[in-house]
């Protein structure tokens, strides 16, 4: 009897973690290089702050307990990468500066809050980052650059032909023209009478 209470408080406590009110679960897309926001709001009063990615295991992307910021399991790749956008975290922005992203950075980051005289995270936000590799954008830019300037020179040599042609078109009509106007092409009879 005893078991069965265990496990409907247990598939209880799984359901309530799932049952989260997310304020916002989006991806964001940054170029390598980048300082990134990542956005959590929660409630006023907050007393712990957890952000994780989920493939890091019990590794901590940024932790802030007891009224401070720990570095205590902190992944290594974000050491003097993070830190809150708002240090006091006002209205309860708790959102997350990751400066310097880099391709290794992609994954899913998550934000979680313990609000003051409640016990449990809350699952706040889920944010799916996406960092492009260096120069990506270099290159579409340059790719567009090369692609314009490839159709200007098309459109340049096409106009030159064309108005090559016209202008021998224009030079082969004329030249009748000049010989019915020479004086000897005017037939003696339609002159002088
Ligand atoms: C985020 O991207 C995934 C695919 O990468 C897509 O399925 C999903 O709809 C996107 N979500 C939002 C909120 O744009
Ligand atoms: C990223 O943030 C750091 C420190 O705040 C700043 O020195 C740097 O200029 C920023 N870089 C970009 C690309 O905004
Ligand atoms: C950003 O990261 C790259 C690669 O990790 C590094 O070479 C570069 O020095 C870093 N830039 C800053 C401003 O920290
Ligand atoms: C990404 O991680 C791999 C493996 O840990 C490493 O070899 C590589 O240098 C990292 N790349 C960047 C841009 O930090």
């Amino acid at each position: 009897m005893a078991g069965l209470i265990w496990i409907l408080l247990s598939a209880c406590l799984l359901g309530c973690t799932s049952q989260v009110s997310l304020s916002g679960q989006k991806n964001v897309t940054a170029e390598s290089g980048r300082n990134v926001t990542l956005t959590c709001r929660a409630r006023k009063n907050i007393q712990t702050v957890e952000w994780r990615r989920a493939d890091l295991g019990d590794e901590y992307v940024f932790l802030y307990r007891d009224g401070r910021k720990t570095l205590v399991h902190q992944h290594p790749s974000f050491k003097d990468r993070v830190d809150l956008k708002d240090k006091q975290m006002k209205d309860g922005d708790v959102s997350l500066i990751l400066n310097n992203v880099t391709i290794n950075d992609t994954g899913t980051y998550e934000c979680r809050v313990v609000k003051k005289g409640t016990i449990g995270l809350k699952l706040i936000s889920i944010i799916h980052l996406h960092v492009d590799p260096p120069g990506s954008v270099g290159l579409i830019v340059g790719v567009v650059v090369a692609a314009a300037a490839a159709a200007l020179v098309v459109a340049a040599v096409a106009g030159f032909v064309i108005y090559r042609n016209q202008k021998k078109a224009k030079e082969v009509r004329l030249k009748p023209l000049v010989i019915k106007q020479s004086p000897a092409a005017v037939p003696t009879s339609q002159c002088c009478q």
